[in-house]
């Protein structure tokens, strides 16, 4: 399988191929891919693509993925209701 073929982030309908040229590029953090390709801003907010990105980035620069940052998180990091942020818990009548 190529990497133009690897879809990275399915949210943003990102390839491998893409999140290496901008990393050759000089985008070598989350937040600056994130910036320029949406990675991590859809629906999931980078659960299903920002370890990929992340590994990404290490391989690229040789650094250990856990000194790399993830980027910046904002909450809601999960989907959350209306009626629960508008009630709370117990009542989802929205
Ligand atoms: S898979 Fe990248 S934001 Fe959802």
């Amino acid at each position: 399988m190529k990497s133009d073929d690897i879809v990275v982030c399915r949210c943003e309908e990102i390839t491998l191929d893409e999140i290496r040229l901008w990393i050759d590029r000089g985008y070598g953090r989350f937040d600056e891919l994130k910036r320029i390709l949406r990675v991590g801003m859809g629906p999931c907010q980078g659960r299903g693509c920002r370890d990929i990105i992340l590994r990404e980035l290490s391989r690229s620069t040789g650094e250990p993925v856990e000194s790399i940052s993830p980027g910046t998180i904002r909450p809601p990091v999960k989907p959350v209701k209306l009626g629960l942020l508008i009630h709370g818990e117990g009542e989802t009548s929205c």
